[in-house]
């Protein structure tokens, strides 16, 4: 089982965004059964989950203070994926939450205000001797800035190849608690998370070029709970499951 967790100091950056949608196409590509966990007390993966009509990926009611202990029981439970969204800030919890993973994402949107943001969240993800993978998010088509925001990440660390640009669909989609793999007439977003996850992939499984990979997805039925985020209250809440194993 593989930890994958969302970071980066600046909110806005799209780490609820993209963790929704890589953990859909994870499942999607046959890489589940897959797991989300919200540790920001914003609770927006939550919400999001909340509105899904597909029991697809599995909600991992956990707690902070115990998150190493609910990550080793979804290993023994089977699960093969889990995908931990973070709250925008440098605190205790994103240390907590690295320290669990096997890789870290840093969605990052090219303006100067996000790359001068950068440099807390790198510090302690290096410290703590994690891999960690730069995504450029929100991008406007041909503007110039994008390519010179892959510059100046590229001299901190991997870069993903693969641009997320800025299209509406990413946020209509979530709504209802659906990704863009789940409307109609939202290819190129589609088309770019399939990439994107083809690349987290082959990082995960040790291979330099990524491995793209199809399957059907099959609408489940959601378990009608509602969640909330790992921080959230109450906190004594026992881990449950989105559906039985
Ligand atoms: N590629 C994108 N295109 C359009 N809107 C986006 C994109 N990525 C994120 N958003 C929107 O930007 C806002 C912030 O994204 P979010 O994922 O919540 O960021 P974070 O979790 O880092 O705070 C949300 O309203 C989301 O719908
Ligand atoms: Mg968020």
């Amino acid at each position: 089982m593989k930890v994958v967790a969302f970071s980066s100091q600046k909110g806005g950056s799209g780490k609820t965004t993209l963790a929704g949608h890589i953990a859909v196409q994870a499942e999607r590509c046959g890489a589940g059964p897959v797991a989300i966990v919200d540790t920001d007390p914003q609770g927006s993966l939550t919400d999001w989950w909340n509105e899904r009509q597909s029991g697809e990926p599995a909600f991992l009611q956990a707690r902070i203070d115990t998150l190493a202990d609910d990550i080793a029981r979804a290993r023994k439970l089977g699960f093969q994926l889990v995908i931990v969204d973070t709250p925008p800030a440098i605190t205790r919890t994103i240390e907590q939450v690295v320290a669990l993973t096997d890789l870290v994402l840093i969605p990052t949107r090219p303006s100067p205000h996000d790359l001068r943001a950068v440099g807390s969240t790198i510090e302690l993800i290096e410290s703590m001797d994690k891999s960690l993978v730069f995504v450029v998010n929100g991008a406007k088509s041909r503007a110039r800035i994008t390519g010179e925001a892959a510059v100046v990440l590229s001299q901190h660390g991997t870069v993903a190849p693969v641009t997320i640009h800025n299209r509406t669909d990413f946020a209509s989609s979530m709504i209802d608690g659906r990704t863009v793999m789940e409307l109609p007439n939202a290819d190129k977003s589609a088309e770019e998370i399939a990439q994107l996850w083809g690349y987290i992939d082959g990082r995960l499984s040790g291979n330099a070029r990524s491995t793209m990979m199809s399957s059907g997805f099959n609408k489940l039925s959601g378990s009608g709970q509602r969640q909330q985020s790992a921080s959230g209250e109450p906190a004594n809440q026992e881990m449950r499951w989105s559906r039985a194993l």
